[in-house]
């Protein structure tokens, strides 16, 4: 018998992982120490500069240490200080340090995560997370979670939830005969629902062309005058965190009309469900325990990394059903089995990252997380619109839309604050207006920060 041994693997089994780890913790370290100083949007040259990475497959291995010399010499000056604290693109939160930190540990325990046979810390920790998150947000007591990469696979888990309950109220099992011939449903969104929301109409086999649209009034929220019926064959999408403006759907007037129709109701709450959490804005979120689905990400609002999003559903069996699997290998257990909630089997453990920022901020600290954001919001809008820029949105949460003039010369301003290094933030249309949107997401925002903006605001406005 030819006992094979790679010698290329000898040699990495032979290399001390020590000396790797203590290279990657000091680029690590390095990175962070710089972040508040380096722009925050790489410089043209250092971008250049990743043309080092334009080479063939290589043949031959290279070692560890030039590969972390590789992405801790050109990689860190290329990246994006989306996690420092002048940041305000998309809506990218920071990350927190219980959270970096536990995933340096996660990562070396690499657990699968899909059965509880697999990992059961990892079992545990979603266990934990998922009586946590219920009650920190107010949803009802047996409502099951599912731990995916992000909102918009979140949305689709709560959507698939939906349609197959749907459509087995009305005698149809979609899981087992799919949708040829089902009975037809009806969708109903805000014309302001996230882009995300209509791919996921589409992936479901629900498509994007018969939805019915809803206008919404100044600030982005839904018109519930021009709620039109619902039935037991409805889906109904609704929003905590409009992109642009932040404003928060009716949900008490949605869901009351929703209940009594039998239709079923998600809330799209990638952004704004934490305000549920917090005591001065969880009035907006009044009404919200009686949807049927939601969906929130852990790497917006509540400053994790990525990729954390996470689904809701109301009544556990639907989302079992909706992302059930069997097979001959599967081993189940009595104890949680991460699958069971959501699209993919094998995954990293992201109940570790979540655990680990709950434990480190406590009820406490999410409630002041979100007040802070919200104030700082509200600040940074208060301060530019004392300088001339005209705020187009109620700063109910932590996203302001604002226009400098009109649209040639808002673009404009986008395009030079990008490039500025001092912030970033994007540019969008609302309400038929280009905009530049600003997105009070991450944790390590300074009021001063916030001062130095608007000084560059007013620069690059002139
Ligand atoms: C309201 C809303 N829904 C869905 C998404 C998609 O979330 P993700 O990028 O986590 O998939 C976003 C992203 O910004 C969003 O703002």
């Amino acid at each position: 018998m030819n006992k094979y041994v790679s010698p290329i693997l000898e040699e990495i089994r032979n290399s001390p992982v020590e000396d790797a780890l203590k290279q990657a913790h000091d680029y690590s370290l390095d990175y962070l120490k710089n972040l508040e100083n380096m722009p925050v949007y790489p410089k043209p040259s250092d971008i250049d500069n990743l043309s080092v990475f334009d080479e063939d497959m290589p043949t031959a291995p290279a070692s560890t240490k030039e590969i972390l010399d590789l992405l801790g010499t050109y990689g860190s000056k290329a990246t994006v200080a989306q996690t420092g604290g002048r940041y305000f693109g998309f809506v990218v939160g920071g990350n927190l340090p219980a959270v970096l930190s536990s995933r340096w540990l996660s990562d070396t325990w690499d657990q699968n995560s899909a059965m509880y046979v697999h990992s059961p810390i990892a079992s545990k920790l979603e266990s934990i997370c998922e009586k946590w998150l219920v009650e920190l947000l107010g949803f009802p007591e047996d409502t099951a979670v599912g731990l995916v990469t992000g909102s918009s696979l979140a949305i689709m888990c709560g959507l698939a939830a939906g349609r197959n309950k749907l459509l087995s109220n009305l005698g149809w099992d979609v899981a087992a005969d799919g949708l040829f011939g089902a009975p037809q449903l009806k969708v109903v969104v805000s014309e302001e629902a996230h882009s995300t929301d209509m791919k996921m109409l589409s992936v479901l086999g629900l498509g994007q062309n018969t939805v019915t649209k809803i206008p919404t009034d100044y600030n982005g929220a839904m018109r519930m005058d021009l709620l039109p019926e619902l039935d037991n064959r409805t889906l109904l999408i609704l929003q905590a965190g409009n992109l642009h403006s932040g404003a928060f759907d009716d949900f008490t007037v949605a869901c009351m009309k929703a209940k009594k129709a039998g239709a079923w109701v998600h809330v799209d709450g990638a952004i704004g469900l934490w305000a549920a959490a917090n005591d001065n804005m969880n009035h907006l979120t009044d009404g919200l325990a009686l949807a049927d689905s939601w969906n929130t990400d852990g790497h917006k609002t509540l400053n994790t990394a990525y990729d954390i999003g996470i689904v809701f559903c109301k009544d556990r069996k639907a989302l079992v059903n909706a992302m059930h699997m069997t097979g001959d290998y599967i081993i189940l257990s009595d104890d949680r089995d991460n699958m069971m909630y959501t699209p993919e089997m094998s995954r990293r453990a992201r109940g570790i990252d979540i655990w680990a920022v709950l434990k480190s901020l406590g009820k406490n600290g999410v409630n002041q997380l979100v007040e802070e954001l919200h104030q700082k919001a509200a600040y940074f809008s208060e301060e530019l619109s004392k300088n001339g820029f005209e705020i187009l949105n109620e700063v109910v949460f932590n996203q302001i839309s604002l226009v400098w003039k009109n649209n040639k010369s808002t673009e404009a301003l986008a395009k030079k604050l990008q490039s500025s290094g001092v912030m970033w933030l994007g540019g969008s249309k609302w309400k038929g207006r280009n905009i530049i949107r600003i997105s009070v997401s991450g944790y390590k925002t300074t009021y001063n920060d916030i001062d130095l903006c608007v000084k560059e605001f007013i620069r690059c406005a002139k």
